[in-house]
């Protein structure tokens, strides 16, 4: 069938829209067609190769859609089943599954952007294969997925909301619930408060912290972030951001802080902004070739932990439908994350958005 994706060709060039070839799915795929794609920052950081695909690769890992076919022995899903795509495929039996660290699942050792056969369901027009982001490409009308990378959801549901659940929603609230277990009465920063890191402010509400300091160096996030729940707010532009975040704290520092960018240096920010003996939680994807950095002797003798969050240690199909629940229960704010609706073919305005902090999350809405 033909359906029309958004296609990184080249890094660090305009994506590309067209029509491609999607094969049928395979045994224990689904063929779901999409509804909205949010767009988060990872989708940017293929383009830039942060996170590194080889080229051609369609965007998009944060979605919802309705499936439109079944592959052989796929008995959990039915045609016309809402659903959210997860960014992680999972065995359900290894070692990390067993402990619940589903999004850890070790079992595919499938090269980057392939179904798990290792083989490509999408074709240009010359016939090369097109890789799919996280084996699921929400940035395409059609896709064709592993059934583990779907978590069904009740029909009532906007799909436009659910999508954005995908990633930053569970990413965000996940750091801070599951990764962190956040104490109700903590005090808590949160450094880059865009789509995600709005979530990891949600989370911090949910978790009954006293303190939720957002830091950002756009005022225009800040301002979403205070719309979320934060009491404090850094502007990062104009004041140092650890100094900023001591002074509210009364020089102890934070229980926890969250760094939601992917940066070297606010990692050192965040591990510089917490009490002794507090966390400091890294979720943003740093670019895959470099480190980061702290004072070693400092790192000992004031008992900080680091901990690296990666996809809020969820596991989509409990927490993705929990959250859903909250959003209904008025708990967790979902509409107020959607500030700008595009087409596909208006993808590299959204990156452009992105960039110049317009947006909370911007979403593409498909027909
Ligand atoms: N200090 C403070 N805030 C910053 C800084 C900085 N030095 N640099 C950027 N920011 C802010 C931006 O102003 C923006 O509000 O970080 C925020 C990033 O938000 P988005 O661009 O919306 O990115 P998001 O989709 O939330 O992703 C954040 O999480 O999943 C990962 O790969 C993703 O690493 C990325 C991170
Ligand atoms: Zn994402
Ligand atoms: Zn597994």
């Amino acid at each position: 069938m033909k359906t029309r994706a958004a296609v990184m060709y080249e890094h660090n060039q305009p994506v590309v829209v067209e029509e491609l070839e999607l094969v049928e799915p395979k045994a224990n795929e689904v063929l779901v067609r999409t509804a909205a794609s949010g767009v988060c920052h990872s989708d940017l950081s293929v383009v830039t190769g942060a996170i590194y695909y080889d080229a051609a690769v369609i965007l998009g890992h944060e979605g919802a859609g309705v499936i439109e076919q079944v592959g052989e022995g796929v008995t959990d899903f039915q045609v016309g089943d809402h659903v959210i795509l997860s960014f992680v495929s999972y065995c359900g039996n290894c070692r990390m599954c067993e402990m619940e660290k589903v999004c850890l699942c070790e079992s595919y050792d499938v090269p980057r952007g392939f179904l798990l056969d290792g083989t490509y369901r999408f074709y240009n027009s010359s016939g090369d294969g097109i890789l799919q982001m996280a084996r699921v490409a929400t940035m395409s009308e059609y896709m064709v997925v592993p059934e583990q990378n779907l978590v069904k959801i009740d029909q009532h549901y906007s799909l436009e909301q659910a999508a954005l659940v995908g990633c930053g929603v569970t990413t965000g609230v996940g750091a801070v619930l599951n990764t962190a277990k956040v104490e109700p009465g903590s005090s808590v920063a949160v450094i880059g408060t865009g789509g995600v890191g709005l979530n990891a402010i949600q989370g911090a509400v949910l978790a009954d912290a006293e303190q939720i300091i957002a830091v950002d160096i756009a005022e225009k996030k800040l301002d979403f972030a205070k719309t979320f729940g934060a009491t404090d707010v850094v502007n990062a532009a104009e004041i140092d951001a650890v100094e900023g975040v001591r002074e509210i704290t009364k020089g102890l520092g934070v229980d926890y802080a969250f760094e939601v960018i992917g940066n070297p240096d606010t990692i050192r920010q965040a591990y510089q902004m917490v009490r002794p003996a507090g966390t400091a939680v890294i979720v943003g994807m740093v670019h895959h070739e470099k480190e980061f950095s702290i004072p070693a002797q400092h790192f000992v003798s004031s008992e900080r932990r680091i901990i690296g969050s990666f996809y809020g240690s969820c596991q989509p199909r409990v927490d993705m439908p929990k959250l859903l629940s909250l959003y209904t229960e008025g708990k967790l704010k979902l509409d107020e994350l959607i500030t700008r609706h595009y087409r596909l073919e208006q993808i590299n305005d959204a990156f452009a958005d992105m960039e110049a902090g317009e947006n909370a999350r911007g979403v593409i809405i498909f027909n």
